[in-house]
């Protein structure tokens, strides 16, 4: 059993560390959780409490089914609601489509990596959801549900959500996504730099990174650790492996972002930091930085806190610029925003008529 550079020997800690475990997990599970965060004002937790009672159990139904086959699927999710997000705000604007000379955010570098079938599937959750209640859910609210459907049903946390956004109009451009969004080769400082412009403090960096519970990543993601020089806080074994996963620098396999538990979501990715065995620089460095490793130690050592930091933080992430009231619209297909649609959407009567709701838009 080796020992990490500070002395750290990683097969007792880890013992240490899972029997603590196992005491706090019951708790975690028992009961839907309510954040400690204060909601913008047009978000409320009760939004479609008339207007679309059955969207949360059609949600839920739906994607049990699809991670019954591919759990994975949870992973593409997650990921998505943080890059819709993270750019111009939770507005759907991650889903629509753009033109050769005119690309959307789907086709910025960092996009790329993302799940398509994460985007059949929001489209395929509207749907269902439309047919049933009418037009009146928007897609940012869809990929808000599917994001904590993904977290509860890989094994964390059940919370309740604030609802109500509306779907934007536009997409941002191709630099405002790239410098929207963090990159794996950043550092825990200049992290909690960026994660301050939204708001976000570095608990709530050290929460949303737990996210790398579940998932994978590419090669390139991570292979400026590897070559031309190992990075030292890399933990030998694991820094193997990854020099096999990833041969070159140029590679473009993948691999898990949790080498403990890659399908579960619990608070195994600290544990993994603790033991020098996290992915990218922006997971590892959360331990090495000052500011940041004594929460990541909490974390690896309750995963209840880590739960109720996380829901706090997706909640403040899930309310970032987000539309309400009359703004913006409620997109009759995700991928499209109703001006650019060749479906008709002028007629609000149509719509009820069509669908059967009281409150379509
Ligand atoms: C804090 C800064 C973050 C950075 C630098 C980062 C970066 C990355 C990268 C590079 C990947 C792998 C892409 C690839 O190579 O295929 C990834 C995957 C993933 N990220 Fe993050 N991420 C961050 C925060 C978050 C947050 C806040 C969430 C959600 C709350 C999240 C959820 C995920 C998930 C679930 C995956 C796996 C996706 C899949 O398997 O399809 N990440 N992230």
């Amino acid at each position: 059993m080796r020992t990490t550079m500070a002395g750290f020997t990683s097969f007792p800690s880890l013992l240490l560390i899972s029997s603590l475990l196992l005491a706090s997990y019951g708790a975690a599970c028992a009961s839907k959780v309510q954040a400690s965060v204060t909601i913008v004002d047009g978000l409320s937790w009760t939004f479609y409490n008339s207007s679309c009672p059955e969207l949360e159990s059609i949600v839920r139904t739906h994607l049990k089914t699809v991670f019954e086959k591919d759990i994975g699927q949870a992973a593409g999710l997650l990921r998505l609601h943080f890059h819709d997000c993270f750019v111009q705000g939770c507005d759907g604007s991650i889903l629509l489509d753009g033109t050769d000379s005119d690309p959307s955010e789907k086709d910025a570098s960092p996009n790329l990596t993302l799940r398509a079938k994460a985007f059949q599937i929001i489209e395929d959750l509207r749907e269902l959801v439309h047919n049933t209640c009418g037009r009146v859910v928007s897609c940012a609210d869809i990929v808000t549900v599917a994001a904590r459907d993904s977290v509860y049903l890989a094994g964390g946390p059940e919370y309740s959500l604030p609802l109500g956004r509306r779907d934007g109009l536009t997409f941002a451009s191709q630099e405002t996504t790239v410098n929207s969004l963090p990159s794996s080769t950043s550092n825990a400082s200049e992290l909690v730099a960026g994660l301050a412009n939204f708001n976000l403090n570095a608990t709530d960096l050290v929460a949303l990174s737990g996210a790398h519970t579940i998932g994978i990543g590419h090669c390139t993601s991570l292979t400026s650790r590897l070559y031309p020089t190992l990075d030292s806080t890399l933990d030998d074994t694991f820094a193997d492996e990854l020099l096999e996963i990833c041969p070159d620098a140029d590679s473009n396999s993948t691999t898990v972002l949790d080498i403990r538990t890659p399908n579960k979501f619990d608070n195994k990715y600290y544990i993994n930091l603790v033991n020098r065995q996290g992915l990218f620089t922006s997971d590892q460095d959360l331990y090495m930085y000052n500011v940041t490793s004594d929460i990541v130690t909490s974390f690896a050592l309750d995963e209840e806190l880590f739960f109720d930091k996380f829901v706090d933080a997706m909640i403040k992430m899930g309310q970032l610029s987000v539309l309400t009231g009359e703004e913006g619209e409620i997109r009759a297909n995700c991928s499209v925003a109703n001006s650019d649609s060749t479906v008709k959407l002028t007629s609000a009567e149509g719509d009820q008529k069509e669908t059967g709701s009281a409150y379509a838009v």
